[in-house]
């Protein structure tokens, strides 16, 4: 399938280095509003720039459009691009209200295409295992998941001195201001509600404690949560917490608790992060959980990847996942009901505030297939 990356920025190289796992994608333009990072990017990588996003549009072999834009673009570029009648693979956020993704999700539905939003690790080999495990009642009967997406205290790290493969730098003005709930917490809303289901409800805290982040210069708006908590509902019965934050020490752990054991992660940026189980134990009258945890193998090895950071992803696997869909004429894994669901959760959580009350889900989504290789 034929296409097309708008949007050049910090992350576009970890999906230019992802590309090649997936021999059906052809990238065959980019384009971006800034032309110099086009150009810088176009030469880099060897791929054609557009001028303009009507070039894009306007191209009929373009079948898919990658929005890799910042998030407060994401709404403008996917209409475009689905009214000029392409589908859209969208970073996250799908987009900043639900009304926005609401109708994103109808225009591509009235023309026949399909829309789907980023991180597409629930299809790693990590995520797709724990599942497997799940499916397998592992631990019996789930009753509680903790989950953390924390990155420590990011104003304090050296941030203006990250730039991407080709140059480009971390855009921690923007990062700063769309803040860590609606950019993180995705990569574990995802999984959850693939592995229990929609869920109900979700009732949250989120607050900004550190709102002079960057000394030099001033965010718009300056009092984006920086630390959020969710205690999130699922129709199954189970219940989540989920913490995001870029104040708490870094911890991307997983841990579902069930009537058996532990199952549980280090890291969920790694699509092959070793899982664990951690069984009860009785000794006497205590019972508690073994330190020794047993390994629980993964159903396939992850891929080398041609790079090293503080995540080892594939970027791409969502992108080559729709294109397959579409050509194949067979439901994408990652539905646009799906995207929706999980945009409408994170956007709950980052909007709870201090005053915060219970949220109902207003959106749903058919169960989604896992991968056939963890079947
Ligand atoms: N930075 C990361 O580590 C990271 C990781 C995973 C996902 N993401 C997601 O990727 C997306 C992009 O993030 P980034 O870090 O690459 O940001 P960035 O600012 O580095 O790059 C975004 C690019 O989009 C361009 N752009 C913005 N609006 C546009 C428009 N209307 N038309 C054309 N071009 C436009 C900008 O000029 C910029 O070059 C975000 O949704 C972010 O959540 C970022």
């Amino acid at each position: 399938m034929k296409i097309a990356i708008i949007g050049c920025g910090y992350v576009a190289s970890y999906y230019l280095k992802t590309l090649s796992i997936h021999p059906q994608l052809e990238l065959v333009k980019i384009m971006d509003k800034d032309t110099e990072r086009a150009n810088k990017f176009s030469q880099y990588y060897s791929i054609p720039a557009c001028n303009s996003l009507a070039d894009i549009l306007i191209d009929p072999k373009i079948e898919m459009v990658v929005n890799l834009t910042n998030p407060r673009s994401h709404h403008s570029i996917s209409k475009a691009c689905l009214e000029a009648g392409k589908n859209v693979y969208s970073e996250k956020p799908l987009a900043m209200t639900i009304e926005e993704s609401k109708e994103l999700v109808e225009i591509a539905r009235q023309n026949g295409l399909q829309i789907c939003s980023a991180p597409c690790s629930l299809l790693s080999e990590t995520a797709q295992t724990i599942w497997k495990g799940l499916r397998e009642n592992i631990v019996g009967d789930v009753y509680l998941v903790y989950a953390e997406m924390d990155d420590g205290l990011v104003h304090k790290m050296p941030y203006k001195q990250w730039v991407s493969e080709f140059g480009a730098p971390w855009p921690y003005k923007d990062e700063f201001e769309v803040g860590c709930t609606l950019e993180h917490a995705g990569y574990y809303v995802t999984w959850l509600t693939a592995f229990f289901g929609p869920a109900q409800t979700v009732t949250a805290f989120s607050s900004c404690l550190i709102p002079d982040k960057v000394k030099d210069e001033s965010l718009s708006p300056a009092d984006t949560p920086d630390f959020s908590v969710a205690c999130i509902k699922f129709a199954s019965g189970v219940v989540a917490r989920l913490t995001c934050s870029i104040v708490g020490p870094h911890d991307h752990s997983l841990r579902i608790i069930g009537e058996d054991g532990i199952l549980g992660i280090k890291d969920c940026w790694y699509y092959g992060d070793p899982i664990y189980i951690q069984r009860m134990v009785k000794i006497r009258r205590k019972v508690f959980y073994n330190p020794l945890k047993e390994k629980y193998p993964l159903v396939k090895k992850a891929p080398e990847f041609d790079y090293r950071g503080a995540q080892e992803m594939d970027f791409c696997r969502g992108v080559a996942e729709m294109a397959s869909a579409i050509t194949e004429k067979r439901p994408n894994r990652l539905s646009m009901d799906f995207s929706l669901h999980n945009n409408e959760l994170a956007l709950a959580i980052q909007s709870a505030l201090e005053t915060g009350s219970c949220y109902r889900l207003t959106t749903t989504f058919d169960p989604i297939e896992p991968m056939p290789w963890a079947k």
